[in-house]
């Protein structure tokens, strides 16, 4: 199963993650922090935090935050709640993204980064988030994009070298996963974030119910 080798593989790479992937990581979460416009009376979960990179950005800001982070990667929990220990009301859970154990309308804000590729089950992934949102809550979704060639040729070549990596999306397969799960997208773009990476970003809220 998908999941088993992503975890694995993150288990592997997490004490070396935050180095390795500096530059990478300090790019998209700035952005994403700028763009999702979180308030401090949010509640808010991180769906495949990793190491609570996000969490710690955030937190920064606002230290009474009320932040959960879920992922399959133990080790990079690990070092998520070492990171946001100061912090006692953020969390983290061991939880895969298509089965989170949370209670029906429980947040107001869902945040994943750089994580949609990976999901084997990217719908299943999407209801729950839909499940656990509040009525007038946003999902924000960051993550590799396919409509740049560079994330075109990555795709063939981590399809062939890396067991773990499952799929990129361009921005209308993206938006389409979103309406599939009964979000509106509300706000949505695509950068080139350093030299290579080309990312989207989209909110959605609950149709019916879009912030
Ligand atoms: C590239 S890292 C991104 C971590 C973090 N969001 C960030 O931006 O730094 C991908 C993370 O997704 C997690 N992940 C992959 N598939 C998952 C799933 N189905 N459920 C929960 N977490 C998952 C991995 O364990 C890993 O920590």
């Amino acid at each position: 199963m998908i999941e088993t080798t992503v975890r694995q593989q993150y288990d592997r790479l997490a004490s070396v993650y935050d180095r390795r992937w500096k530059k990478y990581i300090s790019n998209t979460l700035s952005f994403l922090k700028a763009w999702a416009k979180i308030s401090p009376e949010d509640t808010v979960l991180d769906v495949a935090c990793g190491t609570g990179e996000f969490e710690r950005l955030l937190l920064t800001d606002y230290p009474t935050l009320k932040i959960v982070g879920v992922d399959i990667s133990e080790e990079m929990l690990a070092i998520a709640e070492e990171k946001c220990s100061v912090y006692p009301q953020a969390s983290f859970q061991t939880a895969s993204a298509s089965a989170l154990p949370f209670a029906n309308d429980t947040f107001d804000v869902i945040v994943s980064a750089s994580s949609f590729h990976y999901f084997g089950e990217p719908l299943a992934a999407l209801i729950e988030m839909q499940r656990v949102l509040k009525p007038n809550g946003k999902v924000v979704i960051l993550d590799w994009c396919k409509d740049y060639l560079f994330c075109q040729i990555l795709d063939i070549i981590l399809k062939i070298f890396d067991p773990a990596h499952q799929q990129c999306y361009t921005q209308n397969e993206f938006h389409h996963f979103l309406t599939s799960a009964n979000f509106v997208v509300s706000r949505a773009t695509k950068v080139r974030l350093g030299i290579f990476w080309g990312v989207m970003v989209a909110t959605g809220g609950k149709a019916g119910g879009a912030k």
